[in-house]
């Protein structure tokens, strides 16, 4: 079949792009970002550099992307600025010793605030494609994220066309995007299911400059196996969730679960879903992890959509050989419609994210290290926290071999508020914030949550404060932080010499 415009090396296509550019990349949590370009745009990067030219772009994608974008972008030095979540260790180096200038978004806004012009000027989209048509139709490969917007907005458009993923793939997307106010209207979707939107992106094919070729597959890696840890918070897990349907407050149908991106996450749906005192749920989430689709197979999940389908790549090779049966339980859509926080609201959604580090007071730090380094960024995680019907965070009890309690007096960088936050889930157990003063809280996240080794040093902490609505002394809230930073070990402050107790 003829194309919309010639066939180029990804060299080629990467020479078109300038220094100083702003760029909006297919990808989402690693998956269906385009590769060969990105690689092709870091070589580039590193001959300017090599002659004494400046080459740097500001990059936009969906979410975190692979090795080849993210990883061998800021190898070479090349990303200017970053937005709105990245999880790669080498732009993560960057971004923390302030190479990469990073700022960190909620995604289900990115979209629009592309479409209002928050971001500046677009000059290329790159969208990596499983299907294009001579007339511009685009079947994206395993994320949507925000590559509607971003081919909308974009002066020029370069497309990955990947080969590893079958055209079959029409059919697994819905792309629907919203209009801008004041047009914009309710979004017509009350349900997991209902398609609402085109099967493919309708590109502009005036727009399009390249095409280049490829056939890999995402540069995801498997997930850890799940450890007692992660188990014992499944469990403490499902057994809320079992007594909040016996009690009534999860209606007899369950309601859609959100869950979040990494190893405790995907570990804790797998448990969820085998538990039998858990009825079959759909899932109206971000990404779709490998146990989503286990889950899917077993009929514990009778449909799940996301924006990214971010697989191992077994399970992505499985999943292509019985790609009818997936497509009838699966859908992608964009970003701006699976975290739209309409939606969140709308079905209801029990949303389930990690943090890093929870306060007394239930503060969530879902992105800082100690308050300073960033680790991946706040993703999905506040559409969904703010927006749903219950907010669960969950949390190992200890970090870093035992020497960071993720249970801290005061969080060192706050993303999510303890407005926002109802429940916490770690391996010791439950705190239901829900009706609780700041006080009662506290006791109930130190008693309940914390790991024995750190409640001495915690109790050091709250039982000398000062009345007050939220208890706490400022001068000594970050103590087991600072002493964390001299000595690589939160324990042993020694309260009772601290300025401001009594
Ligand atoms: N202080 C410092 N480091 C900490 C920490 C703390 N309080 N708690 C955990 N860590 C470290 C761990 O030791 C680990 O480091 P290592 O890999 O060097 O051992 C790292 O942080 C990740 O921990 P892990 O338990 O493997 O996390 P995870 O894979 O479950 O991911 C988040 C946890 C918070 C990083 C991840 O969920 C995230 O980026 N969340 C924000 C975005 C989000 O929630 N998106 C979902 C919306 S759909």
């Amino acid at each position: 079949m003829s194309l919309p415009a010639p066939l180029l090396p990804a060299a080629e296509a990467a020479a078109l792009i300038q220094h100083g550019q702003t760029l909006g990349l297919s990808g989402f949590t690693l998956a269906g970002d385009p590769k060969a370009t990105a690689r092709a745009l870091a070589a580039r990067a590193r001959a300017e550099h090599a002659a004494g030219r400046p080459f740097q772009i500001g990059l936009v994608s969906g979410a975190s992307t692979g090795q080849s974008v993210d990883g061998e972008l800021a190898l070479a030095d090349a990303i200017a600025w970053r937005t709105p979540f990245q999880s790669n260790k080498h732009l993560r180096a960057a971004i923390n010793a302030g190479r990469t200038r990073f700022f960190d978004m909620h995604l289900s806004s990115l979209p629009q605030q592309c479409r209002y012009g928050f971001l500046g000027k677009f000059d290329w989209a790159i969208i990596e494609a499983s299907d294009l048509t001579p007339d511009g139709k685009l079947v994206p490969t395993t994320s949507v994220g925000a590559s509607p917007t971003f081919a909308g907005v974009a002066d020029r458009i370069i497309v990955e066309l990947n080969r590893f993923h079958p055209p079959a793939l029409r059919g697994l997307h819905d792309i629907y995007e919203p209009a801008d106010p004041p047009h914009r209207q309710p979004i017509p979707l009350t349900d997991c299911e209902t398609r609402i939107g085109l099967p493919y992106i309708q590109l502009d094919p005036a727009k399009i400059a390249a095409i280049v070729e490829t056939n890999e597959p995402d540069e995801t890696a498997a997930f850890s196996p799940s450890s007692e840890t992660t188990q014992r918070i499944a469990g403490h897990v499902a057994d809320f969730l079992a007594a909040e349907l016996r009690a009534g407050r999860i209606p007899r149908e369950f309601l859609p679960l959100q869950v979040g991106l990494g190893n405790t996450a995907n570990a804790v749906l797998a448990a969820l879903g085998e538990n039998p005192a858990i009825p079959p749920f759909r899932m109206f989430t971000e990404v779709i992890q490998d146990s989503v689709i286990s889950l899917l197979r077993s009929g514990r999940c009778p449909f799940a959509t996301g924006t990214s389908l971010r697989v191992s790549p077994d399970v992505l090779r499985e999943m292509y050989a019985e790609l009818d049966f997936f497509k009838a339980r699966l859908l992608l859509r964009p970003q701006e419609i699976t975290n739209h926080p309409e939606l969140i609201r709308r079905l209801g959604l029990i949303a389930i994210n990690t943090a890093l580090e929870v306060d007394l007071f239930g503060n969530v730090n879902s992105t800082h290290v100690m308050g300073r380094d960033m680790m991946n960024g706040i993703g999905g995680s506040g559409d969904f926290t703010r927006n749903a019907y219950l907010s669960i965070f969950i949390t190992p009890s200890v970090a870093k071999a035992g020497a960071i309690s993720p249970i801290v007096p005061l969080v060192s960088h706050v993303d999510h508020n303890e407005h926002s936050v109802q429940i916490i889930i770690t391996d010791q157990g439950i705190a239901d914030l829900r009706g609780k003063s700041p006080a009662e809280r506290a006791r109930l996240i130190l008693e309940n949550c914390a790991h024995p080794d750190f409640r001495a040093d915690l109790h050091g902490y709250y039982d000398r404060l000062a009345e007050g609505h939220t208890p706490s002394t400022l001068t000594a809230a970050y103590a087991m932080h600072e002493r964390y930073l001299r000595t690589k070990d939160m324990h042993g402050v020694d309260w009772a010499t601290l300025p401001g107790f009594r």
